[in-house]
């Protein structure tokens, strides 16, 4: 594999292991104010993460790569109000957006169509992540500053279940 193309997967996992983390970091917090729903949709996408970052390592080891693991940084969970955990998700999709598109922009300049075609799920991932996180954004704004609002959100995202990443259930 190129150099660079593996280089920039290896650090995607780091990458999705610390979405892991920032994510755990958030339903912490909300535990912590009594929002269980809050915190049960942020400890199922902590979940998630780890699934992406399982599915670059099981690609980089198909491939024959080496899987270097290196340090989690610290996730800033220093939160002011309800609705910062929910933006800061956002801006974190956005940036997870940018890296998958820097390892899709090196792999077609390497003319590593494999990794090129392995990359489209995580691109139709990235949209999803983006849309799911600002609908959150967008209805806490709407509903989240009354009570009841509160009270339905909260309610609405404890349903939320795990389902193992498509990649994986099927490896
Ligand atoms: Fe691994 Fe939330 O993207």
């Amino acid at each position: 594999m190129d150099e660079k193309v593996y280089e920039l997967i290896n650090d995607q996992i780091n990458k999705e292991f610390y979405s892991a983390y920032l994510y755990m970091a958030i339903a912490d917090y909300y535990e912590d104010e009594g929002l269980k729903g809050f915190a049960n949709w942020y400890m199922i996408q902590t979940q998630e993460e780890r699934d992406h970052a399982l599915i670059f390592r099981k690609y980089l080891l198909d491939n024959d790569c080496k899987v270097v693991l290196t340090e989690i940084a610290q996730p800033d969970a220093s939160f002011s109000d309800h609705l910062s955990p929910l933006q800061a998700a956002l801006e974190h999709e956005k940036y997870i957006t940018g890296t998958i598109n820097d390892i899709y922009a090196a792999a077609t300049e390497a003319k590593d169509f494999r990794t090129v075609n392995f990359l489209k799920w995580f691109i139709d991932e990235q949209l999803e992540e983006e849309a799911n996180a600002r609908d959150m954004v967008t209805n806490f704004k709407l509903f989240g500053n009354d009570a009841k609002g509160l009270y339905d959100l909260d309610r609405e995202y404890q349903a939320r279940t795990y389902v193992q990443a498509a990649p994986l259930a099927t490896a």
